[in-house]
């Protein structure tokens, strides 16, 4: 005990009990914090389960709107949804279909929970092209930015005209927050908001998801728009862009992998900052404790909380429903 300061300080004095590390937390995870991501799928008669992703299943319209009116029950105030259609084409045409299942499960919905609950849709193609990539392609198999772009803009008005609050682009294509905001604005639809998946990365962690939203590309993969994993400043670059062209909400994805992003971004911006803990990150952990290897309900909170720690104001998370019950 040769150090002067050392008697001076003492951190554990503010870990002693439960209700002094409450006190102190500088982290808290809310069910307000959370959005739920859901999918819809057309066609479909009974909910079937995603197998690589336990307590998950692909929705009927009905079995949609019974989990989203627990979901609210339950205090959580967003949901995310992803549809999959009956049919495929190369331009996805189901994607911006009036009639299409997104845009008939958002009517629905804002049927049964009006302003309770914000209701938010996935802007993207992957879910609706026979090809299963995020956009329109060119002869030679690439993705055409500019071309997806007025798809990406047909698939916003769409998505409002149906009641989502929020529309989500997810495809990284150059310039789909700009293009997207002024198509709403030019519709009338000024009041709906922009959720930019800003920093998207080309990610083994989407697995799960592409059963659930049966959009594997049928050839190739996604690293020609999607972000290389190994880059930190693009994606802040990425994201400045994003909210010059408007965006209201900068999200990264996936998330525990990228907390370093998270952080930085956090700094960088006045924005809300989402992360998605993805389909990869759900079915790892659900995978592990399934096993008894690590404990479940420690393990959700642990990583919910870390992601706010690193600086997120929003979580989407599989486990949202799970966890608003356990938090209320
Ligand atoms: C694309 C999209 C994907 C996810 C959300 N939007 C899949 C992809 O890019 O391959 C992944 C979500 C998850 O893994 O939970 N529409």
């Amino acid at each position: 005990l040769g150090s002067m300061t050392f008697p001076a300080s003492r951190p554990r004095r503010l870990r002693r009990t439960s209700a002094i590390r409450s006190l102190v937390a500088e982290a808290r995870l809310t069910p307000n914090d959370l959005i739920a991501p859901l999918f819809v799928k057309e066609g479909l008669r009974s909910p079937e389960a995603v197998v690589s992703m336990p307590g998950v299943s692909q929705h009927t319209v009905d079995s949609l709107a019974a989990a989203a009116k627990e979901l609210a029950a339950a205090g959580v105030r967003a949901l995310i949804l992803f549809g999959v259609p009956e049919r495929k084409d190369p331009v996805g045409s189901a994607a911006d279909d009036g009639d299409g299942i997104v845009q008939v499960a958002l009517r629905r919905l804002r049927d049964d929970l009006g302003d309770d609950v914000v209701l938010m849709a996935d802007l993207c193609l992957d879910e609706y092209t026979d090809h299963g990539h995020c956009g329109v392609l060119l002869d030679d198999g690439t993705v055409d930015n500019d071309a997806t772009l007025e798809r990406y803009a047909s698939i916003a008005l769409a998505q409002a005209d149906a009641g989502a609050a929020v529309v989500a682009p997810s495809g990284m294509m150059d310039g789909q927050v700009g293009t997207i905001r002024a198509a709403l604005d030019g519709a009338g639809h000024a009041d709906v908001a922009v959720m930019a998946y800003a920093t998207k990365y080309a990610s083994c962690f989407y697995g799960p998801f592409r059963d659930a939203a049966e959009c594997a590309p049928r050839f190739g993969d996604r690293a020609a728009y999607q972000m290389d994993p190994a880059n930190g400043r693009e994606a802040l670059r990425e994201a400045a862009l994003d909210e010059a062209e408007g965006a209201d909400i900068l999200m990264v994805k996936p998330a525990m992998s990228y907390l370093d992003v998270v952080a930085a971004l956090r700094s960088q911006t006045e924005l809300p900052v989402a992360a998605f803990q993805v389909s990869g990150e759900y079915a790892m952990i659900k995978a592990a404790t399934a096993r008894g290897w690590l404990d479940e309900d420690r393990l959700v909170m642990e990583t919910l909380v870390s992601i706010k720690r690193a600086g997120a104001d929003l979580i989407l998370t599989y486990f949202a429903g799970d966890v608003a019950v356990r938090l209320s």
